[in-house]
């Protein structure tokens, strides 16, 4: 895929992520949409449901060809390029178990894949944070050389 077009999806992603974790303390549904949910929670579905082929397709897209080796520990990464992999698992995996979540709706096992949900989505604010914080210092650097 052109540069340019995966530069497009990762603002998008940036973006989406950026509002699913800004409003999560406004959404509230353990085991399916509640009756009379309200906007931040139906908001969460819809973004989310687009957040997930999104990050799918960025993920695979800067991962193949042999592209995964900038992003996994090794000679060929830094340590931003492995804190960008573990970004790409965790966007997915939220996604993922989001939908999981979804399909499941009214089961037990809905109960089950929101707190794997949330631990996912934990992991992804944690990395993420990190994330900004080493591309925000690679960014220094440059206007520093
Ligand atoms: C889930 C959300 C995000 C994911 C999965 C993600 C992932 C990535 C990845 C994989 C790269 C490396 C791109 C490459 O090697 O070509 C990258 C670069 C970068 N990211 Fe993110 N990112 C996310 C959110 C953010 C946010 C919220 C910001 C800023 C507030 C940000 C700022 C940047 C910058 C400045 C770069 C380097 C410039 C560039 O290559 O475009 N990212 N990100
Ligand atoms: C990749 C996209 C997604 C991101 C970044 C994301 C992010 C989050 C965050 C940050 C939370 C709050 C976790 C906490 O309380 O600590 C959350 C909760 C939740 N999300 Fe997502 N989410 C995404 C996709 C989805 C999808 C696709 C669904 C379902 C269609 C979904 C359903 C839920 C549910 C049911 C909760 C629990 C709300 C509650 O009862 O407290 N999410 N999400």
């Amino acid at each position: 895929m052109q540069e340019s077009a995966t530069n497009r999806l990762h603002t998008a992603l940036a973006v989406l992520s950026l509002w699913l974790v800004a409003t999560s303390p406004w959404v509230s549904m353990l085991r399916r949409i509640p009756s009379g949910a309200g906007f931040f929670a139906y908001a969460h579905v819809a973004l989310g449901w687009l957040a997930l082929p999104i990050g799918i397709v960025y993920a695979v897209s800067l991962l193949s060809g042999g592209r995964w080796r900038r992003y996994a520990p090794g000679k060929a990464a830094g340590i931003t390029g492995v804190i960008e992999g573990l970004l790409l698992v965790a966007i997915v995996v939220t996604g993922v178990t989001g939908a999981m979540w979804f399909l499941l709706q009214g089961s037990g096992d809905a109960v089950a894949w929101r707190g794997w949900h949330i631990r996912a989505a934990r992991a992804l604010i944690g990395v993420g944070i990190a994330h900004v914080l080493a591309v925000a210092s690679h960014l220094l650097d440059l206007v520093r050389d």
